[in-house]
């Protein structure tokens, strides 16, 4: 069984320093981001790192996410062009990861950045994340906190579901209010959006005064820019079937906006009954799992527009809907 530490205080101070002292002995913790769950590790302790890697029981080591609770922390890490300056100042604390060249002496192991010269790094904007780093005074690298190409956690019951016994602690921040995963953008030459997210494109665009490239990946194809983006990633055990304009018999609907017509009640969900993207992010990764939870085969997903958090509600049910393990 891992521990579960509810946090009573808004700040999260009362875990803060149990979290950091299981981190500090090579411990993996469960916390809440603003985005999802992360599953954290000290950054610079590489059989911490190595222990992380076998409970999420990923297959290769895809390079993680370093988390810092101030820019002064990140530099030390990461190597800031202005573009990337810019970017973070306008967006941290906040859903952004920057993907940057290492700072000489970079203190993160060289298997959580996966043996590459670049490391990721991002602020979170969650009182208890921020709490946790600030007394670990380490980067913690987190990945989502669930098994290897499920769903990502948005609660601490669906951590619990998916990680029990394998790690050593969770931190009960209540639900999280994003509901996907950081924006990630490649700042090593021209920016490129390497994953959509939480940070809208058309904000970012607005301070960088440019349109962003996207780095695609097709779901299974490889990528040496966005290594983690051709896991199998964000895949239910049903079928997901995208854009339904009307629901079969044996199907699950996600609905968003006004439900179609035929969709029986008990084994619909909606993301969004108002339309709004970013209910719908919150709601996303949660109904999948609620509805997949009802053992239906297929899960019928009606259309959802592609601007705001759209591009990233969409790219996660895309790679729901490609992933099927035969
Ligand atoms: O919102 C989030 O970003 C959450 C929370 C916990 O912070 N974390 C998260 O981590 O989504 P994860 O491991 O599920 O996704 C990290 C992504 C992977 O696709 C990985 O390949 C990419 O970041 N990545 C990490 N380091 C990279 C690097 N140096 N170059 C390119 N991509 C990198
Ligand atoms: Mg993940």
């Amino acid at each position: 069984m891992s521990l579960i530490l509810t946090t009573k205080t808004v700040p999260g101070a009362d875990a803060a320093r149990p979290a950091a002292e299981c981190l500090a002995a090579g411990g993996l913790v469960a916390f809440p981001t603003e985005t999802v769950y992360g599953l954290g590790a000290d950054g610079t302790n590489g059989e911490a790192v190595a222990r992380l890697y076998a409970a999420k029981g990923r297959p290769s080591f895809n390079p993680l996410i370093a988390h810092l609770p101030t820019l002064e922390a990140a530099q030390r890490v990461a190597v800031f062009s202005e573009t990337a300056l810019k970017l973070a100042q306008a967006f941290w604390p906040g859903p952004l990861t920057l993907v940057l060249p290492k700072a000489p002496g970079c203190p993160v192991s060289e298997l959580a950045t996966a043996g590459l010269d670049t490391v990721a790094v991002r602020i979170p904007a969650h009182p208890v994340a921020l709490a946790i780093l600030k007394a670990l005074g380490r980067p913690i690298v987190a990945p989502s906190a669930n098994r290897s190409g499920h769903v990502s956690p948005t609660t601490a019951a669906h951590v619990l579901h998916d990680l029990d016994g394998r790690i050593d602690l969770i931190v009960d921040g209540g639900p999280v209010n994003v509901g996907v995963e950081s924006t990630i953008i490649g700042c090593t030459g021209a920016p490129v959006l390497l994953r959509p997210g939480g940070t809208p494109r058309d904000e970012i665009e607005g301070v960088l005064g440019i349109s962003l490239g996207r780095i695609e990946t097709a779901p299974g194809h490889d990528n040496p820019l966005a290594p983690g983006m051709l896991e199998s990633h964000y895949a239910p055990k049903a079928a997901v079937r995208l854009n339904a304009t009307d629901v079969k018999n044996d199907e699950a609907l996600l609905a968003f906006g006004e439900a179609l017509p035929g969709a029986r009640p008990e084994r619909t969900l909606n993301l969004s009954p108002r339309g709004d993207l970013i209910e719908a992010a919150a709601n996303l990764f949660g109904h999948l799992r609620t509805l997949d939870d009802t053992a239906t085969r297929t899960i019928a997903v009606m259309p959802i527009p592609s601007h705001g958090l759209g591009e990233a509600i969409n790219d996660r049910l895309r790679r729901a809907a490609a992933d099927r393990p035969s």
